[in-house]
């Protein structure tokens, strides 16, 4: 390369702006991670809530539905809702928690995460317990959460919980990301790496089953929490030749959901046919809560990838993820 190019490219590098902080959907406070490969993601401070994550081609990775709605106290329909401190709609708390319908801030003064110097495009978002959350659940609380988008495009999630209470109370939650993955056609999709695993059937009270067969298939609606799951899970989309793989830790369980026809038709803020458009796969920690005592700290990590599926073929049978896992 020529010096001049050279310094143009370099040039080009050091102007980069790797995370834009404007604003969204009815005004709400926005931050766009981008990586130089035009990679990027969306974080809403809203929910601290990933929107958008897309390829080095622009597609979008994530479903977010033409119908959801931008304005407290409802979470947005799709992206990646963060569930806390509570996942469903057990005891006094509101489904899922208050987490995904809170206003973050951007936490400038986050502790070190241990993460590799090479990413760029983060940001740390922190979330505390008003005095009206107290009323709700009685606990204080700092929530630190990482978001960043890779310099390869994968995105990545860390939260970190700790229990700040002063009176010497500990607290338990479950937990949630709750990403809505987009796909091109629901009935050509496989989950592999939940098979033979135990889970708990939404459907039918929570019964608890176990998985048979090769991978997940769908053809009707699906809302199971798998326990105890492998720390990868890999989503196919057949169509689009595209698989999604989600790696997990701290976060033994995960959770499949889809609407399918009918509950779609029943939730305002999601379209009549979108279920054919997206898939929800869960790391969480539901069967066994969490508890923490003052001062100690909980960690949960998600990281995702999007690749074509021909580079997976092989690694991707069910044996291969368990081992790797
Ligand atoms: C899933 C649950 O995680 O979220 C389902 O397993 C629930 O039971 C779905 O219907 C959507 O929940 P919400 O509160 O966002 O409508």
């Amino acid at each position: 390369m020529a010096t001049v190019e050279k310094e143009e490219k370099q040039m080009e590098k050091e102007d980069f702006v790797y995370v834009e902080q404007t604003k969204g959907v009815n005004g709400l406070d926005k931050v766009i991670l981008r990586e130089v490969r035009d990679f990027s993601a969306e974080v809403y401070l809203y929910g601290g809530h990933v929107t958008s994550w897309k390829n080095e081609h622009g597609e979008e990775l994530l479903f977010v539905s033409n119908k959801a709605i931008f304005k407290p106290p409802k979470a947005i329909r799709g992206g990646i809702p963060i569930c806390f401190p509570q996942f469903g709609p057990h005891g006094t708390l509101e489904q899922h928690g208050f987490a995904r319908n809170r206003v973050w801030s951007i936490d400038n003064d986050a502790p070190p995460f241990s993460t590799n110097s090479t990413d760029k495009a983060f940001i740390d978002l922190i979330l505390k317990p008003s005095d009206e959350d107290m009323k709700l659940w009685p606990h204080k609380y700092e929530f630190r959460l990482r978001i960043t988008l890779a310099p390869g495009g994968d995105l990545k999630l860390t939260s970190r919980i700790r229990n700040m209470n002063t009176d010497g109370k500990p607290f338990t939650f479950t937990f949630a990301y709750h990403t809505y993955f987009a796909v091109t056609d629901i009935s050509e999709v496989r989950v592999e790496g939940l098979e033979t695993h135990d889970y708990l059937d939404n459907l039918r009270n929570r019964e608890r089953f176990t998985e048979q067969g090769d991978a997940i298939t769908f053809e009707s609606e699906v809302d199971k929490v798998y326990l105890s799951t492998p720390t990868k899970i890999a989503i196919l989309d057949h169509e689009r030749k595209r698989t999604f793989v989600l790696r997990k830790d701290g976060l033994p369980d995960a959770v499949v959901w889809n609407p399918w026809d009918k509950k779609a038709k029943a939730m305002a803020d999601f379209g009549d046919e979108e279920y054919k458009h997206m898939l929800c796969v869960e790391a969480a920690c539901i069967e066994k809560p969490i508890t923490l005592k003052p001062g100690e700290e909980w960690r949960g990590r998600q990281e995702l990838s999007a690749v074509p599926s021909s580079y997976c073929s092989g690694q991707l049978d069910p044996e291969t993820v368990l081992q790797s896992g």
